[in-house]
């Protein structure tokens, strides 16, 4: 099939891309390089074999996206692209609520346009922020998340159910990820956050690399088993798997259809901490902090309707996706800069 990757130079979309490739299917990206690395295109490239087709474009250039949908001709969308950051859609919503929308909005009319009408979408486990409690399954609403980012997937859950229901053209997955960590078994890419990591895993390499002193682990009074967060963290090869697995559900089916990509596993700070001490041999400090304002304690996946529906279960466990992980951090440390940084 031809398929167009939009945000396919980022962190899980170049995976999905090689996933893509490896089965056969010819692939475009489109990004705009915002949170990610030509590189990163190079590397696809140096793994598969294939150079992907890549456009420099921001989604939300309307007449850009015309002419991308044109001449991609693609047979699906998977639509990555958008802003991610939770604790800066807090500080700047308007800019997160304008940018994930009018992205999808100026995707899906170029899709429109040219009669193409099969998408996969990126949302994510933080639209069940409603106080339900896990493991979460695709029905269990109220999708309320705690944050904008957050609200933007609900949003655009809502806007695409809607979309297929107006239109039985349509086909349209929606795909709610747990915790993605890890990375491609070759070392060649993997998660390259901007600055400072939010999220735990690249925060505990780069302690172990030695580029952050320590982890401060955020509240360790939860009611969990050892006091601290429970995640269902989801290795990224595995997430790309279930991309493929749901681009070919939107090549056979019409509508619209929520999946979680989890495990359905809980994995606590500290084990996390510890998986990565044991992959990579280092000493990995960390100390007990107060709890991140936010925070749910307890996140993980029902998930059974994947491996139903569409066949997919995830395949690899912690250790694997530390190692993994570890690999791509020791061999880039700098991530896709070839120089370091200013500090
Ligand atoms: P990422 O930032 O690594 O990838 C996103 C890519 O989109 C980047 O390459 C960026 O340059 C590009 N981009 C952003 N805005 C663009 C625009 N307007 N036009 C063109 N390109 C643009 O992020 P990721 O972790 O790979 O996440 C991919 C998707 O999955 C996002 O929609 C994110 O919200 C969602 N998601 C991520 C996680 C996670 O923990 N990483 C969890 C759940 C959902
Ligand atoms: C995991 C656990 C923290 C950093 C976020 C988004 C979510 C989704 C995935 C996109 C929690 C703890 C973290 C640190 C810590 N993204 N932690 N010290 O918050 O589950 O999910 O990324 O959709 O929307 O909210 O992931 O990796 O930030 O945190 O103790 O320095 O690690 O408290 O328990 P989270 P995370």
């Amino acid at each position: 099939m031809r398929i167009l990757i939009t945000g396919g130079a980022g962190y899980i979309g170049s995976h999905t891309a090689v996933t893509l490739i490896g089965r056969g299917d010819q692939v475009t990206i489109v990004d705009n390089l915002s949170n990610s690395s030509m590189v990163a295109i190079d590397r696809i490239a140096t793994i598969t074999g294939v150079p992907p087709v890549f456009h420099r474009a921001d989604v939300r250039d309307r007449e850009a996206m015309t002419r991308i949908v044109e001449s991609a001709a693609p047979d699906a969308v998977v639509h990555f692209a958008g802003l991610k950051a939770v604790g800066e859609s807090v500080e700047r919503p308007l800019r997160y609520y304008a940018h994930n929308l009018e992205s999808t909005f100026s995707l899906l009319e170029a899709m429109q346009a040219h009669g193409v009408r099969r998408l996969v979408f990126s949302s994510s486990a933080t639209v069940y922020g409603g106080g339900q409690e896990p493991p979460y399954a695709e029905d269990d609403g109220p999708f309320v998340s705690t944050n904008p980012y957050g609200e933007t997937k609900v949003m655009l859950e809502r806007i695409l159910t809607d979309v297929a229901a107006a239109d039985p053209r349509w086909s349209i997955a929606l795909l709610r990820y747990f915790n993605p960590i890890g990375a491609h078994e070759s070392g060649l890419i993997g998660e390259d956050p901007n600055g400072r990591p939010n999220n735990l895993a690249p925060y505990i390499t780069q302690v172990a690399v030695g580029r952050l002193p320590e982890i401060i682990v955020h509240g360790g009074d939860y009611d969990t088993a050892d006091g601290t967060g429970e995640r269902d963290y989801i290795h990224v090869e595995d997430l790309a798997a279930g991309h493929a697995a749901a681009v070919s559900w939107v090549a056979e089916h019409q509508g619209s259809r929520s999946w979680n990509l989890g495990t359905g596993t809980p994995t606590s700070v500290i084990e996390l901490i510890e998986a990565f001490r044991a992959a990579s041999g280092r000493p990995i400090p960390y100390r007990i902090g107060p709890r991140r304002v936010g925070d749910l304690a307890r996140s993980w996946a029902d998930a059974t309707r994947a491996e139903r529906e569409l066949g997919w279960r995830a395949e690899r466990g912690i250790p694997e996706m530390a190692a993994d992980s570890w690999r791509w951090q020791i061999t880039n440390p700098n991530g896709f800069r070839t120089v370091e940084p200013p500090e």
